[in-house]
């Protein structure tokens, strides 16, 4: 038994609280990412960890390699206390956390092509490379430690005003990003076999 244990101490440092040495596993981000409603005061992010995590997103997939996905990051405390007000009931549930990102996505590009939609997806293509750079964003967001909230409660017009964001551009989310001060509920998710099915 005691073999047991040490070997599984071996495999997995952190469960017996030796300090994480490595990065965690792609399961380990999966098990752990959360949508974070409480975030600890007083705790900052860095540019460069910032930079470091957009630099991630730039490996996500594009249609045609459009690479829409745009990013406003508020990190500077006169722009993220904006960006607070303009996020409804979110703010109380983000208001510790140091950096602020709105997404938004060039029209007219993914699923275009001179200038016409390809397809009758149209721009749901940019909006579709939008969220998988997002994803991105938050996974490599929590390999680094940190925590997110993508908030699609936010008002896009104001935000657009606030960042001066050209209007070819779709303002999406806003996505919070700090430090988690309570650990989450993991959500009910759906049994596989309605949301998959093999043929
Ligand atoms: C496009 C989008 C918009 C969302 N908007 C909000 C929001 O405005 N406020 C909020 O608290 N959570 C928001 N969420 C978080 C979802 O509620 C959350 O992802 C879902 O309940 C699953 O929980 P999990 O992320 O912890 O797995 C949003 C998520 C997505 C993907």
């Amino acid at each position: 038994m005691k073999k047991i244990s040490i070997l599984l101490c071996a495999l997995a440092l952190t469960a017996c609280g030796s300090p994480q040495t490595s990065s965690p596993t792609l399961d380990e981000v999966f098990a752990s990412r959360r949508s974070i409603r409480a975030y600890k005061a007083g705790r900052t992010i860095s540019e460069a960890e910032v930079r470091e995590l957009l630099t991630a997103t730039q490996n996500a997939p594009s249609w045609a390699n459009m690479q829409p996905s745009k990013y406003y990051i508020a990190i500077g405390e006169e722009k993220r206390n904006a960006v607070l007000e303009l996020i409804g009931g979110n703010k109380e549930r983000v208001i510790n956390a140091p950096v602020m990102i709105v997404s938004t996505f060039e029209t007219a590009k993914s699923g275009f092509f001179q200038g016409e939609p390809v397809d009758a997806t149209g721009d749901l293509w940019g909006a579709y490379d939008n969220g998988l750079s997002n994803a991105y964003l938050i996974l490599k967001a929590r390999a680094m430690g940190f925590d997110t909230l993508i908030m699609g409660m936010r008002d896009a017009d104001a935000l657009r005003e606030l960042f001066d964001i050209p209007e070819n551009e779709t303002v999406l989310a806003v996505i919070a990003l700090g430090y988690r001060a309570q650990e989450p509920n993991v959500p009910v998710h759906r049994p596989l076999d309605e949301i998959a099915k093999f043929y």
